[in-house]
């Protein structure tokens, strides 16, 4: 088997009380996984820890073979920018600016080129000369889905991006993700409460009683 993109052992955390303890977790190219449990049991902070935001209290990660506790802020910060596509619960786009503005920023910080077919398969192709305030909350996320797979990341970490869309715009933006996954060779960890996404990807671990398993 391939080098994991991600591989994370023995991760430990809390805050007030212990979220969990001793998670393993591996990440494989084009793999999709998707991380299920009940509002508060910590799943955020996982793809935090995962995606270096957070440091945990104990254990280690490795993202694309790099140990993150050893690299220089500046490595880290590389690695965010290049590789990493983040699709967290708040959406980060700049309000007072055009869409297809927001997606120019992502695109010229990374050297790419907006993908005409992406906006059209997520459905957001007229959407692009309105600013970001008059958009509606679903039309947003899928302005901000658009502007992370546009820099071309190697690992999506998603939290609930379907979380606001009715279940075929739901379904539309999945098959988004997991179609560039497959064809960039990419890979994604996805925080879901809908099984029906859950059952979609490759692999599917519940965060319950401070563990993360398999099911
Ligand atoms: N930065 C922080 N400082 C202090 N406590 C925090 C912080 N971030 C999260 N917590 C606490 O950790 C717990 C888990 O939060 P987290 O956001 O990871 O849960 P979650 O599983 O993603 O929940 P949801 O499904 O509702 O999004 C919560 O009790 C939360 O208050
Ligand atoms: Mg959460």
């Amino acid at each position: 088997m391939s080098t994991p993109l991600l591989k994370a052992t023995n991760i430990a955390h809390s805050f007030d009380y212990q979220l969990f303890t001793d998670v393993d977790f591996e990440l494989q190219p084009q793999e999709s996984i998707a991380i299920l449990g009940r509002s508060g049991c910590g799943k955020s902070t996982l793809l935090h820890i995962f995606s270096s935001f957070i440091v945990p209290n104990e254990g280690e990660v490795h993202l694309l073979g790099h140990n993150l506790y050893r690299l220089r802020d500046e490595e880290i910060e590389q690695i965010r920018r290049d590789d990493l596509g983040i699709v967290f619960q708040a959406h980060y786009l700049f309000k007072g600016m055009k869409a297809i503005e927001n997606l120019e920023i992502a695109t010229l910080l990374s050297n790419e080129t907006i993908d005409d077919k992406l906006l059209e398969q997520l459905e957001i192709k007229e959407l692009m000369e309105q600013k970001i305030g008059e958009l509606s909350g679903g039309q947003q996320q899928r302005i901000s889905i658009a502007r992370v797979l546009s820099k071309k990341p190697k690992i999506i970490f998603a939290d609930e991006p379907t979380g606001n869309l009715d279940r075929e715009t739901g379904n539309l933006v999945m098959r988004v993700l997991l179609d560039y996954i497959k064809e960039n060779s990419a890979s994604m960890v996805l925080v879901t409460h809908d099984e029906n996404m859950a059952k979609l990807c490759d692999k599917r671990y519940i965060l319950e009683n401070k563990n993360l398993e398999e099911f």
